[in-house]
């Protein structure tokens, strides 16, 4: 429950979600995460807070710290002291209201500043009309932003902010593991003893020394694999058609072109996002180009892969083994293709399953959610970022090109683009594109002269 000082001209936090769930921590630990959120560079780089916050006032908002105070919360029990919400804690007042109907919601954001969800709370339109623009923020403890009205959210002067880095690593080392589990059969052989048998003839592996590796989707998971991968003597390979070469040597990986990665890798790791270009990627057409006996594990997501083509292709031997942590619809439906087979080790979507990735989710979303109502630059705005007239202007040419580019375009209320071509763009929408996941919308909040 909130520990700020009410009415003391702070904001108001609201959290109707946990943030994080593995219990209370210690000092050294609540360290351990901020520093592990601190060596991730994409993060904010806020100074680390050691007492109450005294941010500059949201500059589009100044009425809002002097609103009354939410009525106290009292049906949800305290929740455990986690980085991110020690952090909230420390910069405004939290009001940890778990389990909200439509109803409830619409009551508390009349009196809250921000707003922190995960994925069940939905955040429609009528929960905007009814903060009557107090809400200035909404932060996603997550990627995926599908529960929030962004339309409203925006009309409403209302930024919306995710945490798109703080599962990175664990997703790059869940890889990592189905790499290793798929060459050692590790989760057959697992499941073979404990059905009583000692078979050492039908689990016997391939090395991963000197073979080659493709990445697909050389972004922020993929050149994390990249590294962990060259550490286990794999020769990397790339195939991203948006990353930079400077980027891929500084990782030691070379890119090269997809039909080239079909035709040369012994396993390939997909790491790309679900685009209309990426949906059924790896399909017949891909398998017929693999080297025979190809290992494939996809960490990314469901649709990448047709899940017939790839059922076809172990049939016939193109592929040996796959790893699947991902699911067009998931859980997966009993009948699928590829689940009960015994070249296919799945996992329900694990990626970013860690303790640690949980926590730093709640430190990177406090972070964000923060800043805005500080009256900065969100690094991970998802809808807009609110922005002075000058940088408005700046960014005028840019709206022509968003227009000409496949998947961008221009309405009244800004720029629109697909995610995949932002990195055309260097300085200064690539702040805007840093955060976006696949589904993004782009518009501005112009600031009020
Ligand atoms: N399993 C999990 O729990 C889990 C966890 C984290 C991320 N993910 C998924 O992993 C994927 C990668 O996440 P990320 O954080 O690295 O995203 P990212 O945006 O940092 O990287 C994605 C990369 O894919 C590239 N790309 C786009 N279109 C491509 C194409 N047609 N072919 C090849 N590459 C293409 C982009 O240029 C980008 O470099 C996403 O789909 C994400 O949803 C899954």
């Amino acid at each position: 429950m909130g520990k700020g000082k009410a009415g003391e001209g702070k904001f108001v936090i609201l959290v109707s979600e946990k943030l994080v769930g593995p219990g209370e921590l210690v000092e050294g630990e609540w360290r351990n995460a901020r520093a592990r959120a601190r060596a991730h560079p994409s993060l904010p780089n806020l100074p680390l807070l050691s007492g109450p916050c005294s941010g500059a006032p949201f500059h589009t908002h100044s009425h809002a710290p002097s609103l009354p105070l939410p009525p106290p919360h009292t049906s949800s029990p305290p929740l455990p002291l986690c980085p991110g919400m020690k952090l909230l804690e420390e910069f405004g007042t939290v009001d940890v209201a778990l389990g909200l109907t439509p109803e409830q919601l619409c009551e508390k954001v009349k009196t809250s500043d921000a707003l922190i969800i995960r994925s069940a709370t939905q955040v429609t339109d009528d929960v905007f009309k009814a903060s009557a623009g107090r809400l200035k923020v909404v932060g996603r403890a997550g990627v995926g932003v599908d529960n929030v009205d962004l339309g409203s959210a925006t009309q409403h002067g209302c930024l919306v902010v995710n945490a798109p880095t703080a599962n990175t690593v664990a997703a790059a080392e869940h890889g990592i593991a189905l790499l290793a589990s798929l060459a050692r059969n590790v989760a057959q052989a697992d499941a073979s003893m404990k059905a009583g048998k000692w078979d050492r003839n039908t689990y016997v592996g391939v090395s991963m020394v000197g073979k080659t590796l493709a990445i697909i989707g050389f972004g922020k998971v993929g050149s994390e694999v990249g590294r962990r991968a060259k550490g286990l003597g794999f020769v990397v390979i790339a195939y991203d058609p948006y990353a930079s070469e400077a980027k891929a040597a500084a990782v030691g990986v070379r890119l090269v072109p997809l039909d080239e990665a079909l035709a040369t890798a012994d396993f390939f790791s997909l790491h790309m996002p679900m685009t209309p270009d990426t949906k059924g990627l790896f399909g017949t057409a891909a398998f017929a180009k693999m080297k025979k006996g190809a290992r494939i594990v996809n960490v990314a997501r469901g649709g990448v892969i047709d899940d017939d083509a790839l059922a076809a292709a172990l049939d016939n031997g193109t592929v040996a083994g796959a790893a699947l942590d991902v699911f067009v619809k998931e859980p997966p439906p009993a009948d699928h293709p590829l689940i009960n087979r015994p070249d296919v080790i799945v996992t329900p979507h694990l990626g970013a399953s860690t303790h640690e990735a949980q926590e730093d989710v709640g430190v990177e979303i406090a972070e964000a959610v923060i800043e805005a109502l500080q009256g900065k630059l969100a690094a991970t705005a998802v809808n807009a970022p609110m922005m002075s007239p000058e940088v408005l202007a700046e960014l005028a040419p840019y709206t022509t090109l968003a227009q000409v580019i496949r998947g961008g375009g221009m309405s009244e209320s800004g720029i629109w683009m697909d995610r995949t071509r932002a990195s055309f763009f260097s300085l200064p929408l690539s702040r805007f594109f840093r955060g976006a996941n696949e589904d993004t919308h782009f518009s501005f909040i112009p600031v009020p002269a």
